[in-house]
């Protein structure tokens, strides 16, 4: 039998410019060309505030995040600033819940408690506030609910000053940043306006403004309580199909006043980061979501991947694609690498 054996091409067939392999051949020379580079400064860590009366628990689907009382969400605030992070964005789990989300503009609620000492304690750290009404209400759902002709549906205009109150409890706790995640048409500027109107005009908006209605959310539900009690967010929350409807909803939010516009989930939606990243002006946030986390952690957990290379890969990516800001689980592991 005869093998054909392929004539190996000299290095004269190859011209001197096609070789971009000298660009990879150490890894100094890797660094010194490096195109995007993820920074602890550009991150967002996400906290889980509870009650005092309630213990520090580790979230089941979430390995290395945890519902933290006041006291411990200053001690993260503190850890997470040495390594290098500026910004947190808190969540609240309330005392009770009610139909309309009360619990949410107790000045001495969770969120409010934590912002305060967290503010007291690590004065130079960016504290952001989640706005929403899921996590306090006891349908699960992110505004209002009416009845209309026997079917329930959640109320996008009843829902607004509501939002706008608890926005403004959180901005006088201290916040720095209110960030409405509800997806509410016209929340942003009737924030603004409630913001203003209380002589917050120093507090601003990152507006959860692209925000799809995905599975990947199933692991927050968890940490944060805030599972729907009956049917699901696709009449509020967008359609994973539709780019063209994001850039809209973002334009709207600039329109309405927002400091920062967001684009979440960030790994299924790194099309969508770009689109923001080249239409518009203003910092672009995305939100590596829980679901993205998790699938790390449990794939590492099972040796089937390197989760600190894939978390490298995936935040090096939604940089790439274009996010100036990065909300994400892993800031505290990536901020420790090193
Ligand atoms: C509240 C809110 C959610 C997330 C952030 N704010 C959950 C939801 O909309 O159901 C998800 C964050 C994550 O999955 O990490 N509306």
């Amino acid at each position: 039998m005869t093998t054909k054996v392929m004539s190996t091409p000299t290095n004269d067939a190859i011209a001197p410019e096609r070789r971009p392999r000298r660009l990879r051949r150490t890894e100094s020379i890797r660094t010194l060309v490096r195109e995007t580079v993820v920074r602890p400064e550009g991150l967002i860590y996400p906290l889980f505030v509870v009650p005092n009366t309630r213990p520090k628990v580790e979230i089941g689907s979430m390995p290395g995040v945890w519902q933290l009382r006041v006291r411990e969400a200053v001690d993260e605030a503190r850890r997470a600033y040495d390594l290098g992070i500026r910004a947190l964005l808190l969540f609240g789990l309330p005392e009770y819940k009610d139909g309309i989300g009360s619990a949410s503009w107790d000045p001495t609620g969770p969120v409010q408690s934590a912002i305060e000492a967290i503010k007291r304690a690590v004065p130079q750290m960016t504290v952001m506030a989640d706005v929403c009404l899921c996590e306090y209400t006891d349908h699960g759902h992110c505004g209002v609910i009416v009845d209309r002709n026997g079917t329930k549906d959640v109320d996008n205009d009843q829902t607004l000053p509501l939002l706008a109150k608890q926005a403004v409890s959180f901005a006088a706790a201290g916040a720095d940043f209110v960030a409405p995640s509800d997806m509410m048409d016209g929340r942003v500027a009737a924030i603004r306006e409630a913001l203003d109107g209380a002589s917050l005009t120093e507090v601003g908006i990152m507006a959860y403004s692209a925000k799809y209605a995905s599975g990947f959310y199933g692991p927050f539900r968890e940490a944060a309580e805030s599972a729907p009690q009956f049917g699901d967010r696709r009449s509020y929350q967008m359609d994973p199909a539709n780019v063209r409807e994001a850039l809209r909803e973002m334009e709207l939010d600039v329109e309405e006043g927002a400091d920062m516009i967001m684009v979440k989930p960030a790994l299924s939606y790194l099309d969508v980061i770009r689109a923001a990243r080249d239409n518009f002006e203003l910092p672009v946030a995305a939100y590596n979501v829980s679901g993205e986390y998790s699938m790390v952690k449990a794939a590492a957990e099972r040796g089937w991947i390197d989760g600190p290379r894939v978390m490298n890969e995936i935040l090096t990516s939604i940089k790439r694609a274009g996010a100036d800001l990065i909300i994400t689980y892993h800031a505290l592991e990536f901020a420790s690498k090193g």
